[in-house]
């Protein structure tokens, strides 16, 4: 199953609600928002009113990705604020493992199809925990954690903007982390964020990449839907 997660920080932000409510019609799965802190990366965005601002405004599932320093300081923010999966950055963090159980202590409301007409209600679950990894982060920097983690974050270009280049040599590091992934048995799937369109997707999805972050790929364009679905194939 491929997941497309439109990541808002290419989004319209003087209609962030329509945007929202757009791309879950077009048949997103999951919505990225990029969190930025200035430090860790050299970009400010968001926090969390705004994932709490998109909470309110979609069912999607909301997936938080902190491009941030000391990101236990702000996590149990981030899950009261409506995150339904957490990613943090491997180089962020000096004591990786327990951030990540930190992050699956949480829990978040969430919204289930509770019937084949599409009618939802909301339910409480623990909140899903990802790894990120710069370009030049090697994998064995989460080598000891693939067992705890529900997915990896590879990043395809220097986190802290839209619009840039996919970095080639990512390829070969998803099918380097699929081969880690089944050697120990591990369940994450494999998340790639970055320089991801209609050239790119094809490449790190036969890698072994099944989670997609599209920004300017797809709020760029004028039809979300036929991106969407092109994408998909
Ligand atoms: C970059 C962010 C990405 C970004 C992707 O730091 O983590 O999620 O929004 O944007 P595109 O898809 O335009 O490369
Ligand atoms: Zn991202």
């Amino acid at each position: 199953m491929s997941i497309i997660a439109p990541s808002i920080l290419s989004a319209d932000f003087t209609k962030l609600g329509q945007e929202l409510n757009d791309v879950e019609k077009a048949g997103a799965d999951w919505i990225h928002i990029d969190v930025m802190d200035g430090h860790f990366v050299p970009n400010i965005s968001y926090g969390p009113i705004i994932v709490e601002a998109c909470k309110k405004a979609t069912s999607l599932t909301l997936d938080v990705h902190l491009m941030i320093e000391k990101p236990d300081l702000m996590i149990p923010e981030f899950a009261n604020a409506g995150a339904d999966l957490i990613s943090v950055h491997a180089e962020a963090c000096s004591h990786l493992h327990r951030t990540i159980q930190l992050i699956k202590s949480l829990e978040s409301l969430r919204y289930k199809n509770i019937n084949d007409n599409e009618e939802k209600k909301q339910v409480k679950t623990n909140i899903k925990a990802g790894v990120a990894l710069n370009p030049a982060t090697p994998l064995s920097a989460i080598e000891w954690v693939l067992n705890d983690v529900d997915f990896v974050l590879i990043m395809s270009v220097n986190p802290g903007f839209g619009g840039q280049k996919f970095i080639d040599s990512s390829i070969e590091k998803i099918k380097a982390l699929s081969k880690m992934i089944k050697e120990r048995n591990s369940k994450a799937i494999i998340q790639v964020d970055g320089g991801i369109g209609f050239e790119t997707i094809g490449k790190v999805a036969d890698a072994g990449a099944t989670s997609f972050v599209a920004g300017s790929a797809i709020f760029k364009t004028a039809d979300y839907k036929e991106t969407i679905m092109r994408l998909r194939e």
